[in-house]
């Protein structure tokens, strides 16, 4: 029986357990001098890591030099970032940084456009890398921009982004052979996506795609909407989470399952019956940055409170089961 205290290694990557912080922006948070991350996000990531987080996914950043985003290019950012970095890995995390390519309609890229994304992509992988993490998640979910080549109804292209399931996964494919020659071998790259694309059948071609294609890390979250598939009975997890489930299913590379993960019943269930390889825990880890110190330790948690848009993405002040940040 797998344990949640069992290591896995990835990429020669050793995650100490299998709960994972994934990434979640925190937009109240300010950097200094005008650059987005800063002494809060510090803070942040480290109580996390020191809450015993096997892996932590910063959150999304992005590619491009947008102002409206988080973004790595300031010397402010490049100091929080590295220093991020070294706090977590002296506690022990392993720690990744979501890349994100906005929210753009990918029906109107002309083939340069795609081009200049990608040059973007594997720019920001290679900075992330010199920073010290120890790799990078594509964020392909959530109907934002990446989303959008995945999604087999969003994506009509014509030409080699649309089409069948390695078309639409080429955005990242295509450019994964030059992320590799400019990182070192244990850098991770993996990608956040959803199964319904729209149909399930879409999703698992496309988990397959990036399989067979070298990405070494897949994180089920859901694509252009929630799913909404019912569960098999006795399964104590969202539809979403099933989602992960049913990918772990299909590929040879860890999973990632994530989505209203909150108690330790849940997750000792998605780990110790080999449903999932990793246990995502937002939320539930934005109330207690201990969480998984306290599900190993079979402690009291103290749990999210569940309000209908969690106020962390606003203002991190007003959330009800807050302790001190
Ligand atoms: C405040 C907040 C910010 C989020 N930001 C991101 C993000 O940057 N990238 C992403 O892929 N998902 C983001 N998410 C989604 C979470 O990663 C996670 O999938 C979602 O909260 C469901 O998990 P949970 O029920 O454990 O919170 C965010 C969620 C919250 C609550």
């Amino acid at each position: 029986m797998t344990e949640i205290t069992d290591e896995l290694v990835i990429r020669g990557n050793h995650i100490k357990n299998r709960i994972v912080m994934p990434p979640m922006v925190t937009f109240s948070f300010r950097g200094d001098n005008g650059s987005y991350y800063g002494k809060q996000h510090i803070e942040h990531y480290t109580k996390r890591a020191i809450g015993g987080a096997g892996l932590i996914i910063v959150q999304a950043t992005s590619v491009f030099g947008a102002v409206d985003s988080t973004g790595m290019w300031s010397t402010g950012d490049i100091a929080a970032l590295k220093q991020i970095v070294s706090n977590c890995h002296a506690y022990g995390a392993t720690i990744m940084l979501q890349l994100h390519c906005g929210n753009m309609n990918i029906n109107e890229f002309s083939t340069e456009e795609i081009h200049s994304m990608q040059r973007n992509m594997k720019q920001a992988a290679l900075r992330a890398c010199e920073k010290g993490f120890d790799g990078v998640e594509y964020h392909f979910a959530h109907g934002f921009t990446l989303c959008k080549f995945l999604d087999a109804s969003y994506n009509r292209r014509t030409d080699q982004y649309g089409g069948d399931a390695l078309n639409r996964a080429r955005v990242l494919t295509q450019i994964l052979p030059d992320i590799r020659n400019n990182t070192h071998k244990n850098f991770i790259v993996g990608v956040r996506m959803g199964e319904y694309l729209p149909e399930s059948k879409d999703g698992i071609e496309a988990a397959r795609a990036f399989e067979k294609a070298g990405i070494d890390l897949l994180h089920i979250s859901f694509g252009m909407e929630p799913p909404a598939n019912p569960v098999p009975e006795g399964f104590i997890c969202s539809p979403m989470t099933y989602s992960g489930c049913k990918i772990k299913k299909e590929v040879n590379i860890p999973v990632i399952a994530v989505n209203e993960i909150r108690k330790e019943e849940q997750v000792r269930f998605l780990i110790e019956n080999d449903y999932v390889d990793l246990v995502a825990v937002g939320r539930g880890m934005l109330a207690d940055p201990e969480f998984a110190n306290h599900v190993i330790n079979s402690e009291p948690v103290n749990t999210c409170a569940g309000c209908k848009r969690c106020f962390w993405f606003t203002d991190h002040t007003l959330c009800p089961a807050r302790s001190e940040e």
